[in-house]
């Protein structure tokens, strides 16, 4: 299979703009290399072999493992900061099935951002399979978590990881999102969002320091699952429950008694 791909040309263009010639043809024989162990559908080529490096090159996030995975680095020394670019998505439950082309455009953005020096690293979540974390970062997709993360110094005390929620377009076009997510990178576009620092910051906000995160992820995943009546009949009965033991003894025996005998 040849490079024909000129929408993965376009990106190395503006990805290695700096660089120049020889490390866009570094990526162009790199990728075909790749893509010639993909056995080729005329269809979408482009698409498998974009899946498949992806898939090489990222790390897939669990409720287990996101926290070593982002933190752990025996690369690295400290004092750096290693830039992670987590992609939030999801399928049919949690993105109405607007995820596709959003995570076509990430596999390709992948593919091209993967090559590029001081490239950041780069992970998976997907809302679908693990819906309780997502809902411990209060994130949905598709979206990317743009994360900063300090190593700790020697004595093991680390500056605060910065996190920027950067929304992906759930309509778009999957030239236009590839376009998108590698101009956060090359033109360093991830700085023009700010960085969020409320209560469902993964590391510091005040949910993840009292451990509540996932307790409160289970909370709201249990609720999204809950038919939609459960909650009305739960708030009647409490509140049943509570003018009963409010109610004076003998004072009003006539009007309990009604609704209880329904
Ligand atoms: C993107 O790549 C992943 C594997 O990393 C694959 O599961 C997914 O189907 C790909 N998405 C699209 C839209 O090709
Ligand atoms: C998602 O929805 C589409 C159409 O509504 C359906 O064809 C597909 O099988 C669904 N996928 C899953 C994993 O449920
Ligand atoms: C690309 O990003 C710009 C802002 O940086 C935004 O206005 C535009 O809607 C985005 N396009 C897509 C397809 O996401
Ligand atoms: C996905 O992208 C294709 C072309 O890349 C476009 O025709 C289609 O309308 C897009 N889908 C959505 C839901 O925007
Ligand atoms: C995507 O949807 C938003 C609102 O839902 C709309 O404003 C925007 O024009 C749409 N973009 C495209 C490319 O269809």
């Amino acid at each position: 299979m040849r490079f024909s791909s000129s929408l993965l040309l376009a990106l190395s263009v503006t990805v290695f703009a700096e660089e120049q010639i020889p490390l866009a043809n570094k990526v162009k024989g790199w990728w075909n290399k790749v893509a010639s162990t993909v056995p080729s559908t005329p269809s979408a080529p482009v698409a498998a072999t974009a899946a498949k490096v992806a898939s090489s090159v990222q790390h897939e996030l669990t409720p287990e493992n996101w926290k070593t995975v982002l933190t752990r680095d025996p690369t690295a020394s400290a004092p750096t900061t290693q830039e992670w670019m987590v992609f939030i998505t999801g399928a049919n439950a949690t993105c109405y099935g607007f995820c596709e082309n959003a995570s076509q455009a990430w596999n390709e953005s992948v593919a091209v951002l993967s090559a590029a020096p001081r490239s950041p690293k780069f992970a998976v979540l997907d809302c679908e399979k693990y819906p309780v974390l997502c809902n411990s970062w209060s994130v949905g997709p598709p979206t990317i978590y743009y994360m900063s993360i300090p190593k700790p110094l020697a004595d093991q005390s680390a500056p605060a990881p910065t996190v920027r929620y950067i929304p992906l377009s759930r309509n778009a076009t999957v030239t236009a999102v590839a376009s998108n997510i590698t101009r956060l990178v090359a033109n360093k576009e991830y700085e023009n969002y700010e960085p969020y620092e409320g209560y469902w910051h993964p590391f510091n906000g005040l949910l993840a320091q009292y451990g509540l995160a996932m307790p409160i992820g289970y909370v709201l995943w249990g609720f999204s699952k809950m038919p939609s009546w459960l909650p009305m009949i739960l708030i009647s009965l409490m509140s049943r429950g509570f003018m009963n033991r409010r109610m004076p003894q003998g004072n009003a025996p006539a009007a309990p008694a009604a609704p209880a005998a329904r």
